[in-house]
């Protein structure tokens, strides 16, 4: 069975462009047959980006975790933030890249199963996690996030209700110093840990 995360060549190309306001920043992703989303920003993202507040884009680090097609660092690379975004599925890494050369924007994209190829450390880790890749796999990208934190760094994460967005809640509050649902629409939980 094929799910959008692994890596299948024999699917049919049908790339499709998707254009995204967030607060007035206005940009572009590219998607495919076999990835997250086809053909538009899912609403726990586009929740997560609306809520997500920061400080001072240009002195920050920010690492965006299954990074999918891109709409989260490409956003986050036209603040001015340096990105790094990273994901299992090589198709993604190849649409963000297109996406953000013909914006003129910069982030580094790579491949990495959760942390690792990723030695950096980050002001914010942000992302619209795979839950459907199984519990462990789940809390390995979001407890270990912990270790790839500056001081006072961020984790910022959209996850469904019904996908368990309480109990992780709950589980982050034994790694993290402070863990809330700092925003809740349809179902979707927007977590911020510090
Ligand atoms: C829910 S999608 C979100 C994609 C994108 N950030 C968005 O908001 O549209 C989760 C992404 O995590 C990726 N992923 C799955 N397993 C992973 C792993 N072990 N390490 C890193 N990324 C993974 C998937 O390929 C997928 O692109």
């Amino acid at each position: 069975m094929n799910h959008y995360f692994t890596n299948n060549d024999k699917l049919k190309e049908n790339i499709q462009k998707v254009n995204v306001d967030i607060h007035s920043i206005n940009y572009y992703f590219y998607t495919d047959n076999g990835v997250f989303s086809k053909g538009e920003l899912d609403f726990g993202t586009e929740l997560l980006l609306k809520t997500f507040k920061y400080t001072y884009p240009q002195d920050k680090k920010v690492l965006d975790i299954g990074c999918g097609c891109g709409p989260i660092g490409i956003y986050l690379s036209k603040l001015g933030f340096t990105v790094d975004m990273t994901d299992v599925n090589e198709k993604t890494i190849n649409l963000s890249k297109k996406a953000l050369n013909e914006q003129m924007l910069k982030a580094n994209v790579f491949k990495s199963d959760a942390y690792e190829n990723i030695n950096d450390r980050y002001d914010y880790i942000i992302s619209n996690p795979p839950i459907r890749v199984g519990k462990e796999k789940l809390y390995e990208i979001i407890m270990d996030a912990k270790k790839h934190l500056n001081e006072n760094g961020e984790v910022w994460l959209v996850v469904r209700k019904k996908q368990g967005a309480d109990s992780l809640v709950r589980d982050m509050k034994d790694i993290y110093k402070t863990v809330n649902v700092i925003n809740k629409k349809k179902g979707f939980c927007v977590i911020k840990a510090v």
